[in-house]
């Protein structure tokens, strides 16, 4: 087994304000960078603080950003860096900071809790419900997600304007809205909800500009732009602009 010295760099500091804080540490191979800051708590930083669970990807709970891009520290391997490179280690970046690498995600729930759930089909019970495999791979899809918010943490919308927060509730929410919009048995429209319209004036839709940042960042391969955004987006132009839908309107305002 092989060893190194590896120079890291972590934010340290709290919501009054913090620095970059450099560290020389051991690194041995197969190593992840959560190994590394475990080792550094260890060793020489035990208050260093840090949110982790699983250690495999699936807890969603060790986002970070590691020399500037949004990732999983538990996935991460070392071996991407090379061996005299600094790496840096901060918090992400959209969200207010608690201290050193943790930072307060709750605008993520508060989204969470905007978007109106699954409304079960009218006249079927438990063990009823048939769906076109194609329809249960895109759910599948989507429900890979891990609530890592990195695709939340990346997306410029938000990321670097404070302001846009209130109004859009970013890639993770928008593509359970595509989702329960495009789930065959959602009974929502007979409920008299539109999620479509929803989308667009409540959470926010019309502020993604399609730079599919959210997809490229997402640990689990999601296909957040091309599946869910860009669908999303072509359903309420479609509702905007069916002659149906318009003539249907203007007869109801009569
Ligand atoms: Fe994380 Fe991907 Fe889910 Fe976004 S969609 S929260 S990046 S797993
Ligand atoms: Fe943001 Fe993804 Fe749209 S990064 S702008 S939500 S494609
Ligand atoms: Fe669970 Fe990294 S510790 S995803």
């Amino acid at each position: 087994m092989s060893t190194y010295q590896a120079h890291f760099r972590i934010w340290r500091g709290d919501p009054g304000g913090g620095e970059l804080t450099d560290y020389t540490v051991e690194v041995h191979d197969g190593e992840v960078v959560l190994d590394i800051v475990h080792r550094l708590q260890a060793t020489q930083a035990p208050d260093l603080a840090v949110r982790w669970n699983c250690k495999a990807g699936k807890c969603g709970s060790c986002s970070a950003e590691i020399n500037g891009r949004p990732r999983l520290m538990c996935m991460t391997r070392m071996s991407v860096f090379a061996r005299d490179e600094v790496v840096t280690v901060t918090p992400m970046r959209a969200f207010p900071v608690v201290r050193d690498l943790v930072t307060d995600v709750s605008f993520n729930y508060v989204k969470a809790r905007e978007i109106p759930a699954f409304v079960p089909p009218a006249g079927l019970g438990p063990g009823e419900y048939r769906m076109r495999q194609e329809d249960v791979d895109r759910s599948q899809e989507f429900r890979k997600c891990i609530e890592c918010f990195l695709c939340q943490d990346t997306c410029h919308v938000v990321r670097d304007h404070e302001e846009n927060k209130e109004a859009f509730a970013g890639p993770r929410f928008l593509m359970r809205v595509a989702e329960l919009d495009m789930h065959p048995l959602d009974a929502a429209e007979e409920a008299g909800l539109d999620r479509r319209r929803t989308a667009q004036e409540e959470h926010g839709l019309g502020y993604c500009n399609i730079t599919k940042c959210c997809t490229e960042v997402c640990p689990e391969s999601i296909r957040i732009t091309d599946n869910a955004l860009i669908p999303l987006k072509e359903r309420v132009v479609d509702r905007k602009y069916d002659p149906l839908v318009w003539l249907g309107k203007t007869i109801r305002r009569r």
